[in-house]
């Protein structure tokens, strides 16, 4: 037996497939705002949505809230040393819209968008291109007072408030993105009521979607007319394949459904300017209604010059309950997800890169001429670190190589793939899950807030420096 011959892992499958993408491929990471900074009363900082939602007993495990998160606020220079380290070139940020105009409405807090401003620096200074989105949850409480997303004043709201960051930081920043994941916004906010603002109100989600679009394309609008250097503007979405969980019609029709409503609402107006016909025939079934005005769509459809891609899983779509009706008690069409069977991460979300690749080859081919960057993946994981805080967390290094492999894949099957970015630099308020759930390529330990890169973190660097070629 030769034994210096070495067994082919899965891991060196992956990275055959990772070393076929081009060097001038992006590699990122990514963060929010109210998951790291804290800070939440420094500086003229307003409460938005979330600091409310945490408050509700009961909506986030543990009682947890982002009060003090990740102290980013104070150890920002920090962080971009950690992200400088790792080779990472592009880092993803969001902008606190009730940091920079409490409130959400007026002008804008100087002091707010200054922190931004010394982000933006300090990543240049360290040759990391920044990457910010605009909206990534935070809502302004008055805002939500106001009626909230449902109501359309709000998406104007959002394209003012979208200029006021533009003119402090466009000069420096290309890269935008308006809206983080607005089916989260609408149906995990306003429908499910899992999220902030935790409305149940299925009219009031639909309408939420329309106005987080339109405030998307009326900021797109805005920043087009404000900028006098190089832009390149991106919304983000959370999008997931809909198989049939079997071959009967309850269920093709259940997926078709399930893809109506969590893709094609978002990508038909954006990219073709209308909305789905089967999706508004199935709301008018409900009588829900798109609050469409004149001119909408034309601005919504305004011209995206990257589409940002968050993926985590998918489920199979059922429309039969557990007692076999395919109808609920409220007389609407059963519409279950159901998992696949394969394994999990620590959230239960199933570990399936060969979706991952069927959707980016789908969203290619359906929507071509829009270089997608992918500006979410990655995964939470039981982590166990060592006496010094180390985590040898094989299991997230795996997911992530499984996952660019895929990427590589679906390049190569014809989607126009730009670049990657792993979600998260840090562990840190994942939501309704508290800090329990951790995403980071880097430990924080709470308790000192000491930052520690994981095993992940080095794999991602190496891995990284090897397709640069450097
Ligand atoms: C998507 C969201 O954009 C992000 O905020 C969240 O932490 C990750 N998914 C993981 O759930």
């Amino acid at each position: 037996m030769n034994i210096t011959a070495r067994t082919t892992t899965a891991l060196d499958r992956h990275d055959e497939l990772i070393d076929r993408l081009p060097p001038g491929f992006r590699w990122g990471v990514a963060t929010s705002a109210y998951q790291i900074e804290g800070a939440v009363t420094e500086d003229g900082r307003t409460p938005s949505i979330w600091d409310t939602f945490c408050r509700v007993p009961g909506a986030v495990d543990n009682a947890e809230n982002g009060d003090i998160a990740c102290d980013h606020y104070h150890r920002m220079p920090e962080d971009v040393a950690l992200i400088r380290d790792l080779s990472i070139d592009t880092y993803r940020f969001s902008v606190a819209w009730p940091r920079v105009q409490p409130g959400g409405r007026g002008p804008a807090n100087p002091a707010g968008l200054a922190f931004y401003d010394r982000l933006v620096d300090e990543l240049l200074a360290q040759g990391i291109t920044p990457w910010a989105t605009l909206y990534h949850w935070d809502l302004p409480q008055e805002l939500e007072d106001a009626g909230g997303w449902p109501q359309r004043d709000t998406a104007y709201r959002f394209a003012d408030y979208a200029q006021l960051v533009y003119e402090r930081l466009g000069d420096r920043v290309v890269n935008w993105t308006t809206l983080n994941e607005p089916w989260c916004s609408a149906m995990l906010g306003y429908v499910e009521g899992v999220q902030a603002p935790g409305r149940r109100d299925f009219a009031a989600g639909i309408h939420a979607v329309h106005h987080l679009l339109l405030g998307h394309g009326l900021a797109a609008q805005r920043l087009r007319a404000a900028a006098s250097g190089p832009l390149d503007l991106a919304i983000t979405l959370n999008l997931s394949t809909s198989n049939p969980a079997t071959d009967a019609p309850a269920d093709r029709e259940a997926a078709r459904r399930a893809d109506g409503l969590g893709v094609r609402l978002y990508l038909d107006p954006l990219m073709h300017g209308r909305y789905p016909e089967d999706v508004v025939a199935d709301l008018a079934a409900r009588n829900v209604f798109l609050p469409v005005q004149e001119g909408d769509l034309e601005i919504i459809n305004a011209p995206l010059d990257t589409l940002g891609v968050n993926y985590y899983f998918s489920l199979r779509a059922s429309g039969v309950d557990e007692d076999g009706a395919t109808r609920d008690a409220a007389g609407n069409p059963v519409n279950r997800g159901l998992p696949y069977g394969l394994p999990q991460t620590a959230l239960g979300w199933e570990i399936m890169p060969d979706d991952f690749r069927d959707l980016l080859v789908r969203i290619g081919r359906d929507y071509p001429g829009t270089p997608i960057v992918i500006t979410e993946n990655g995964a939470a994981f039981a982590d166990k670190a060592d006496a010094d805080g180390f985590v040898r967390d094989d299991d997230r290094v795996e997911y992530l190589a499984s996952h660019i492999a895929a990427v590589a894949e679906a390049r190569e099957a014809g989607a126009d793939i730009r670049g990657y970015f792993a979600w998260s630099l840090l562990d840190n308020f994942e939501w309704a899950y508290g800090y329990d759930k951790r995403f980071g390529l880097v430990r924080v330990d709470y308790e000192t807030q000491r930052r520690i890169p994981k095993q992940s973190a080095i794999w991602y660097r190496d891995t990284i420096r090897r397709v640069r070629g450097a």
